[in-house]
């Protein structure tokens, strides 16, 4: 079947802040990072529920629906995990141009791919405004993530079953200037979820 392109029409969208504008909301993305362990699903779990129950569309993205599914072809190579993390980056900028919150939890161990990330979320078509990007870098030891080992993995890297473990016998590069540092260890779960609201309504993200 040939579509003839004379027939095909463009329909150009509404801008993005007339979109959120008539959805009552402005769509970003919080983006976690952090080591395996170190508390990025359940503090991400803990602010997607918190944001919907004052009203907001948030959606959060972690292994689960994506490693499980978009991205069940990747494993934990450095070329896997950039092109884990380019995707992630671009689902979350259409959730985020939807306006809706998208929280993303993932290692995401390299700079340069959470730079691009960020960067991804900045670029935008003409005249559109960008779309926030939060890191939040969820800061634990690595001997305070390895001592809480939910799924046993620390142990099986340590033993050699597990190759390029994050903190282990893969890199984990900690970012230089995120947005908000949020440390498990010290924090409880409702006190780091409040430090990122705080946060979310000083830049007047949300209200
Ligand atoms: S990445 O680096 O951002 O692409 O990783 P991510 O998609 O967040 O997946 C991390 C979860 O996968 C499990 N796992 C591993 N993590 C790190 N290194 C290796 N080699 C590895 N193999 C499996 C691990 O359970 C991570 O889950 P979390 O929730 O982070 O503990």
């Amino acid at each position: 079947l040939l579509l003839n392109p004379s027939n095909i029409t463009w329909h150009p969208s509404l801008s993005r802040r007339e979109r959120f504008q008539l959805r009552g909301q402005r769509g970003f993305t919080v983006w976690f990072t952090g080591l395996s362990a170190s508390g990025k699903s359940t503090v991400a779990t803990a602010l997607e529920q918190h944001l919907l129950h004052l009203g907001l569309a948030a959606y959060r993205l972690d292994g689960d629906n994506i490693r499980f599914g978009l991205n069940k072809d990747l494993g934990f190579s450095e070329k896997d995990r950039n092109e884990n993390i380019r995707r992630i980056a671009e689902v979350a900028k259409l959730f985020a141009d939807s306006a809706t919150i998208a929280i993303t939890s993932f290692i995401s161990p390299y700079r340069a791919d959470r730079q691009m990330a960020r960067e991804l979320h900045a670029s935008s078509q003409a005249g559109d405004d960008p779309l926030p990007f939060i890191e939040v870098f969820v800061d634990v030891p690595l001997e305070e993530a390895e001592k809480r080992d939910p799924k046993g993995l620390y142990k099986k890297a340590r033993a050699g079953e597990i190759k390029e473990f994050t903190g282990i016998s893969a890199p984990y590069e900690a970012p230089e200037n995120p947005e908000i540092t949020i440390r498990t260890h010290e924090l409880s779960v409702e006190e780091c979820v409040q430090k990122i609201v705080d946060y979310l309504k000083e830049q007047g993200l949300i209200t």
